[in-house]
């Protein structure tokens, strides 16, 4: 496109108010299909998808697929060295959770970590859960062979794939960086070097064998057999706190869902210890009653509401929020209508409160950038919502010697400074502090929402604490303000989150006035660029399934 052509469509999508305003310039990559539909980040992975559910998969096998494929082709955030959440709605009964979340290693405390720490250090990393995590999905739901569903990956490491201009500059980024350790930059550099380019082909061989071992052996390849030892080696070489007694007791957990409703849909999500379920329900139990649609989706009280909404839901979660199977967390209320309604009245529908108003009994004193979300459907109606992530963008940015993956620094999500809670959105509250065997506090939100029990909404996203209201307004935007899936994911978003008492929105430029409005009732507003949100969204009239990939990054949707 030329740049005349580019800024001519730049106007007229900033006229619309419709788009993110990032990438105009990228055609929508949607896709339709009745039989099923793929969309994540990774174009290669996507096909892995697709070709699972073509040989008869269901959309579990193809899950599982596609996130061992991601772990080749996505390596800033796919993996097998970090964890994450999966949400499966099934075509009938309750939909359940895979919480596949990092664990804290035996030896770990709540003082481990000092302020000159890095999170570039052994002892940032998590026990990971990916591997138990997706083996536990699979033996609930899967119909294909485990062996079937990691081949694909084996062979995208051992013969390599083509690399895209984005994860091409992504890797150069990566390996010249300083959190690259020097078994990263031999794995990932070409020729040890940040010099890839779009068309190269990275190949993988050491992640090819350890993937090959999980495909014959199974996830205890991973926890217990030679790939254990490799990593306890890795540990032992950098002071990191992991054995093989802590790989060997990782447990992948099969919960129920977080269900809340919103104007007769049913929202499903992620239960702590991520914080994604939770505080999505609250903020849309908050905000159902306050008919957002009269008031139009981009009108200064509709993001004045948004904003206040995420205020409040922020502070409850930094209260209350952390691994539920260690602190008392009191998901029956923080979900209630009740609750969620009290804490609305608490809006002032002219003025912002100021952050520091609420949960003044927290003692006043970031998050990394990579991780990645993709949903798959299959033609049963069976759906999968899946976030993981290493943490950072290459995690630790430490690689197995011979194992060839990146180990996430999950660590860094639980509170690294008890009772240390400030202004810049430090946390230090108790619930989440370091503890043995303990999983640390996400902000992951995969999602899927439903209507009479058939899938309507498969969502998610990358971005740290942005991720809770990335989900919040996809969900709105097609539930409440009836967009279709397209603009609903190229709208422009905004993000608060308590503290910092600021407010960051995608569509400053867009939303001019009513940006001086939102000034003028006392927020503090700052253009930032939010996390992308593949999605797939179901027609209730003819069943067919739409997959939109989000422009503010490459990605796929395909469908048949
Ligand atoms: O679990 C969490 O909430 C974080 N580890 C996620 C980090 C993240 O999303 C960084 N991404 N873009």
């Amino acid at each position: 496109m030329t740049r005349g052509l580019a800024v001519a469509v730049l106007a007229i999508l900033i006229a619309l108010g419709t788009t993110s305003a990032q990438r105009p310039d990228r055609p929508p990559t949607d896709a339709t299909g009745t039989k099923g539909t793929v969309v994540a980040v990774s174009p290669p992975a996507v096909d892995v998808g697709v070709a699972v559910l073509k040989g008869g998969g269901n959309a579990v096998d193809a899950a599982v697929a596609v996130a061992f494929a991601e772990a080749v082709t996505y390596p800033a955030a796919g993996n097998i060295g970090g964890g994450g959440f999966m949400v499966v709605h099934p075509p009938k009964g309750s939909p359940v959770v895979f919480d596949y979340r990092e664990m804290a290693p035996k030896a770990s405390h709540p003082k481990m970590f000092t302020k000159d720490d890095t999170w570039f250090m052994h002892k940032a990393v998590g026990v990971p859960g990916t591997v138990r995590g997706l083996a536990l999905a699979h033996k609930k739901f899967g119909s294909k062979p485990w062996k079937d569903l990691v081949l694909p990956a084996v062979e995208l490491a051992e013969k390599g794939f083509v690399l895209d201009d984005a994860i091409a500059r992504s890797l150069n980024d990566f390996v010249k960086g300083k959190g690259a350790s020097k078994e990263a930059v031999r794995v990932f550099g070409k020729d040890g070097k940040p010099d890839w380019k779009g068309g190269d082909r990275l190949v993988q061989p050491d992640l090819a064998v350890t993937l090959r071992r999980i495909a014959d052996g199974g996830p205890d390849a991973f926890y217990t057999g030679p790939v254990a030892d490799l990593f306890v080696a890795e540990m032992k070489s950098g002071n990191g706190l992991i054995t093989k007694d802590d790989l060997a007791a990782y447990e992948a957990k099969e919960r129920p869902a977080i269900h809340t409703t919103y104007r007769g849909y049913d929202v499903y999500g992620a239960p702590p210890v991520s914080s994604g379920g939770v505080t999505l329900a609250l903020m849309l139990n908050m905000l159902e009653p306050m008919d957002l649609k009269a008031k139009g989706r981009w009108s200064p009280q509709t993001l004045h509401l948004l904003i206040e909404t995420m205020r409040r839901a922020y502070a409850e979660r930094a209260r209350y929020l952390g691994d539920a199977d260690f602190v008392a967390v009191p998901v029956a209320k923080l979900t209630s209508k009740d609750f969620a309604r009290e804490l609305a009245k608490t809006i002032d529908p002219d003025k912002a409160t100021k952050s520091e108003e609420l949960a003044k009994d927290i003692p006043l004193a970031k998050e990394g950038d990579s991780t990645t979300h993709f949903g798959v459907i299959d033609g049963s109606g069976l759906a999968v919502s899946n976030t993981y992530t290493l943490e950072n963008s290459y995690g630790s940015g430490l690689v197995v010697r011979g194992a060839g993956f990146l180990l996430n620094n999950e660590m860094a999500d639980f509170n690294w400074f008890p009772g240390v809670t400030d202004r810049t959105g430090r946390i230090g509250t108790e619930p989440n502090q370091i503890a043995p065997g303990k999983r640390m506090l996400s902000s992951m939100t995969p999602t899927i929402v439903a209507k009479d029990g058939q899938v309507r909404l498969v969502t998610g996203s990358p971005g740290g604490r942005t991720i809770i209201n990335t989900a919040l307004q996809v969900v709105l935007n097609v539930v409440e303000f009836d967009m279709p899936l397209r603009e609903a994911v190229d709208a422009p978003r905004l993000h608060m989150q308590w503290f910092p008492d600021q407010v960051r929105f995608e569509g400053v430029a867009a939303h001019a006035e009513a940006v001086k409005r939102l000034e003028a009732m006392g927020h503090k507003v700052t253009s930032h660029r939010q996390g992308d949100a593949h999605s797939i969204a179901v027609d209730p009239k003819t069943g067919t399934f739409v997959g939109a990939a989000d422009r503010r990054i490459l990605g796929k949707a395909a469908g048949y």
